[in-house]
């Protein structure tokens, strides 16, 4: 039977993903997208799935923010929702360093009023992405889903805070809600703020790529397809108020992904920089999540990790409007200049 997925965030790297899964996966399905367009949000990233004459009828965009009650209830009555899947989301953990606030507003603020939506108007599910960070950092071994929460950076501390919300939708009022921590991401549509596009961006112009430190934080990379297949399967075979890992078991420090990035690119180590770290000892040294709840459901990982950030990179080589329309925004190059600003002058 045909259902309506609201995926708020849609118009940003994951939420555009996941809608270009339901529409290659799910046949019958319908995708409404509730995006606020901020920096990081752009309708050229989800142009594809809206010119494409196979899918435009399955997709439409709303403009607007998921903390306006108004706009979240109006989407949910005239298109007839049955699920919500929220990745929208203040998502950059070194602007949260700066800039708390807005996302205090999004990331809890914003999650309660999809909650209490999903509770008034009946929904069928609800699946908030949340994400590993939320665990804080481990030297050794990998978080299960009943380890402590225990956030280190403002970001992390308010997916945690929207993840606290879902509980308390779930035991208090019954609403049909579930969690998901995923690990690092990599793939097409990624805003070149985060390590692998922003690096990858400056490296094809041959511009120095400033790395934190000795680059030995390790992450587990985790393809995007292979996130949106586990959100998928949470939101369809997960049980209600449980929160699930995906991980890939695909951990690599900075320094391997930036050398991997250079390898691909043919550009030589002389454009790494090592600059001081921002987040200090805010700054998480290791994250690794077990995803054997989520492996139980059916789901593992389908991509390999060099294969897919080969075909990565290649996207970014392909589609340099995409990525060249933001990085000319002047709200980009204050990005930047903020974050960078000091070494600018040097020689980043
Ligand atoms: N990127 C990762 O590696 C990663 C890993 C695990 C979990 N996550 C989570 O996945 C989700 C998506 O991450 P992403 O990397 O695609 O982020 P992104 O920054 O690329 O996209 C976020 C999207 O949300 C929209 N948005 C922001 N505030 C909004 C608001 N108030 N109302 C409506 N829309 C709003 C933005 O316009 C943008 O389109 C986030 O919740 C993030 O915490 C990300």
């Amino acid at each position: 039977m045909s259902k309506t997925v609201l995926v708020t965030g849609g118009a940003g790297f994951i939420g555009s993903n996941y809608c270009r899964y339901i529409l290659q996966n799910r046949p019958d399905d319908r995708v409404v997208i509730l995006d606020a367009l901020t920096y990081a949000g752009n309708l050229s990233t989800i142009a594809d799935m809206q010119s494409n004459p196979a899918t435009a009828g399955r997709i439409k965009f709303y403009p607007g923010k998921i903390q306006d009650e108004v706009v979240v209830n109006g989407v949910i009555e005239a298109e007839k929702v049955d699920y919500i899947v929220n990745f929208a989301a203040e998502s950059h953990n070194d602007k949260s360093i700066l800039e708390p606030g807005s996302f205090i507003q999004t990331d809890v603020y914003g999650v309660f009023v999809l909650l209490d939506a999903t509770k008034r108007h009946n929904l069928e599910r609800m699946l908030h992405v949340s994400t590993d960070e939320v665990y804080g950092t481990i030297d050794n071994g990998q978080f299960t889903e009943n380890s402590p929460i225990e956030p280190n950076t403002p970001y992390s501390a308010s997916k945690a805070g929207g993840e606290m919300q879902v509980r308390a939708h779930v035991i208090t009022y019954g609403t049909p809600a579930l969690t998901t921590r995923c690990g690092n991401n990599y793939g097409a549509y990624q805003y070149p703020e985060k390590l692998i596009p922003f690096f990858v961006t400056r490296l094809m112009d041959d511009k120095k790529v400033p790395l934190y430190g000795a680059g030995n934080q390790v992450r587990d990379w985790v393809y995007v397809f292979d996130h949106c297949a586990g959100i998928d399967r949470v939101l369809h075979d997960g049980k209600i108020g449980e929160a699930y890992n995906i991980g890939s078991e695909g951990e690599r420090t900075n320094l391997e992904i930036t050398h991997a990035l250079l390898r691909l690119l043919g550009k030589p180590e002389s454009l790494v920089k090592h600059i001081p770290d921002p987040r200090g000892g805010a700054h998480d040294k290791r994250y690794s999540v077990n995803a054997d709840k989520l492996r139980a459901l059916g789901w593992k990982p389908a991509h390999n990790f060099e294969e897919t950030l080969e075909q990565t990179v290649r996207w970014y080589v392909d589609n340099q409007s995409w990525w060249r329309e933001i990085t000319a925004k002047p709200d980009y190059q204050a990005f930047i200049a903020r974050f960078y600003g000091k070494y600018l002058g040097e020689d980043l």
